[in-house]
């Protein structure tokens, strides 16, 4: 049984004959069970009518009574409504209640499209659907513990809505009913309300949950009454403001919001109540699935002198064939069948420096990925079809990190310590006890204006850097190993050739010859992030 009350019988009949879903109706009732919108909808209206005849027999066996209540016309709209249109009655198939087949489909003289729902509770919001959806879902072979499912409706549901409401609204007032519009249920909460069991059934009994890493999208669009929200334009110019990405300005948003400021009266003169019948339903979209983003974080060597880090663009012609992202990148996206990545890492070398030791943190968020989960071994097997890919790079420590520890990888990292070895040419010749002072200096504050090599994309500013240490290693009279040990963002490049005074100290300063830097590579990164993951 329906849980409708005598109250509702009023608004029961008005909408039944202005063309209103069964379903739709439940929701001007205010009818909160959900089992009431899952049973078929040509079940509810059948017992719909029959609760509404049943008072109204009554009635009918004692005029007088109709007729000081007044609701003579109330009574011929039902009457109207149980004798005809044929659509109304649909004969009663106990297989199939949800999916009238095409035979009584076209047995229908009359358009039946709901005028509020536009179709979305009926033939819409049933099994036939709940196929389609699972059957997008499996084709694209996710993996989910759970999903959950979003509806985009056409906005001019919401105007259509709108003036339901305020046919009803009328009714109420002059019954002296009371009924807050906020306790209407909306077509999105009835829609889910059907669709989450129907499409969980699906797919082998997923949990479809208010709130999930899967959505899968559902959009309607109703290009018949498209033109429905355009009055509103006039009404309140400043709610529809062109946007660079949204194809019409008549977004849900921008309509409710018109909705709230536009009075009964001047929405009643402009726009039908009840709404105009539509010829056809809405039109169902593709169905979309979205993963979250999964982040992935590690350490990678570079062993390579002439690999960018990122892909080198210069004029939009490629420099070089590859990059430690793209190579990191490739099999990670493989794995997780993500559909596309963002890296980023602690810092980052030029094209012609390694970085060697225990290498550099970096991560990378995973966009729509459709695995979320690698097992350690599977982890384990990825990180070596990474390091056997290509000889330039390696990585260790792969793991998956939440999106917040990620940030842990850029905290304080003006702080952190790197680690440097520098193959250093001298224009005079030298011997071992020339460079031995070197090894005294500690904390060494250097002044280093943006270099002219980084100027195009760095603001020209004088940084204070500190070299903690270094250690010099005598190769022959002309060169030698320099380790340092400096503050995170320092330019060694700059500090052994000076870079035209523009680096203060600098070694050619401190060896009183001129000094160039023929190789660099990075000894260590010293961030704690993420984890070290024990072999
Ligand atoms: C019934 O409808 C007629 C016209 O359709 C109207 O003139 C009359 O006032 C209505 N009566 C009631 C009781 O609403
Ligand atoms: C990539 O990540 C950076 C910082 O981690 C963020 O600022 C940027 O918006 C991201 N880009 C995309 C396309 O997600
Ligand atoms: C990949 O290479 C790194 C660096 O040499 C090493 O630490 C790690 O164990 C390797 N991992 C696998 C699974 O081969
Ligand atoms: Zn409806």
């Amino acid at each position: 049984m329906l849980p409708l009350k005598e109250k509702d019988k009023p608004i029961i009949q008005k909408l039944l004959v202005a063309g209103c879903c069964a379903r739709c109706i439940l929701r001007f009732c205010c009818v909160g069970v959900q089992s009431a919108y899952r049973q078929p909808e040509q079940v509810t209206l059948q017992e719909m009518q029959a609760f509404v005849l049943k008072g109204e027999n009554e009635k009918v066996q004692d005029p007088a009574a109709a007729a000081s209540t007044g609701e003579d016309n109330n009574s011929h709209d039902a009457a109207e409504v149980l004798e005809g249109p044929p659509c109304k009655r649909v004969k009663l198939d106990p297989g199939d209640h949800a999916d009238p087949s095409e035979d009584e489909k076209s047995n229908l003289g009359e358009s039946q499209v709901c005028v509020a729902c536009l179709g979305i509770l009926q033939d819409l919001c049933g099994t036939n659907q709940a196929v389609k959806i699972a059957d997008t879902v499996k084709a694209q072979k996710y993996e989910f513990d759970s999903l959950v499912l979003s509806i985009s409706l056409p906005a001019q549901l919401c105007v259509r809505e709108h003036s339901c409401w305020l046919h009803v609204k009328k009714e109420v007032r002059e019954k002296g009913l009371v009924l807050d519009k906020d306790d209407v249920i909306q077509v999105k909460e009835a829609f889910k309300w059907i669709m989450q069991s129907l499409v969980a059934k699906e797919l082998g009994g997923v949990a479809v949950v208010g709130k999930s890493g899967f959505e899968v999208g559902v959009e309607f669009t109703h290009p018949e009454t498209d033109s429905d929200c355009h009055f509103l334009a006039k009404v309140c110019p400043d709610c529809f403001k062109p946007t660079k990405n949204k194809q019409s300005v008549f977004t849900r948003m921008a309509v409710v919001k018109a909705l709230e400021k536009i009075s009964d009266d001047k929405f009643l003169k402009q726009y039908p109540c009840p709404p105009a019948r539509p010829a056809c339903s809405c039109v169902p979209q593709d169905v979309q699935c979205l993963h979250v983003s999964v982040f992935i974080a590690g350490r990678y060597n570079k062993f390579c002198r002439s690999l960018p880090q990122t892909p080198w663009l210069i004029d939009g012609e490629r420099r070089m064939e590859s990059s430690v992202e793209e190579l990191i990148a490739a099999p990670i996206l493989t794995a997780f069948r993500a559909g596309g990545f963002n890296f980023s890492s602690s810092g980052r070398e030029d094209v012609d420096v390694r970085t060697l030791g225990n290498g550099r943190p970096f991560a990378m968020e995973l966009q729509n990925p459709h695995r979320s989960r690698l097992s350690k071994l599977e982890m384990k097997e990825l990180q070596e079809t990474i390091n056997k890919s290509s000889d330039k790079i390696r990585v260790r420590d792969l793991q998956i990190v939440t999106r917040e520890a990620m940030g842990r990888m850029k905290e304080g990292e003006e702080e952190k310590t790197k680690s440097y070895t520098a193959l250093v040419w001298t224009q005079r010749p030298i011997q071992k006890e020339d460079i031995g002072f070197i090894d005294e200096i500690k904390d060494l504050t250097l002044g280093q204006k943006t270099p002219l090599r980084v100027l195009h994309r760095r603001a020209l500013a004088v940084r204070q850097r500190v070299i903690h240490s270094m250690n010099a290693r005598y190769v022959d009279d002309h060169h030698f190993y320099l380790r340092l040990k400096t503050q995170a963002g320092t330019y060694i490049k700059e500090f052994v050739h000076g870079d035209f005074g523009r680096t203060k100290p600098n070694l050619c300063e401190l060896l009183k010859t001129d000094t160039d830097i023929l190789e660099l590579d990075v000894e260590s990164v010293d961030v704690d992030w993420p984890p070290a993951i024990p072999e």
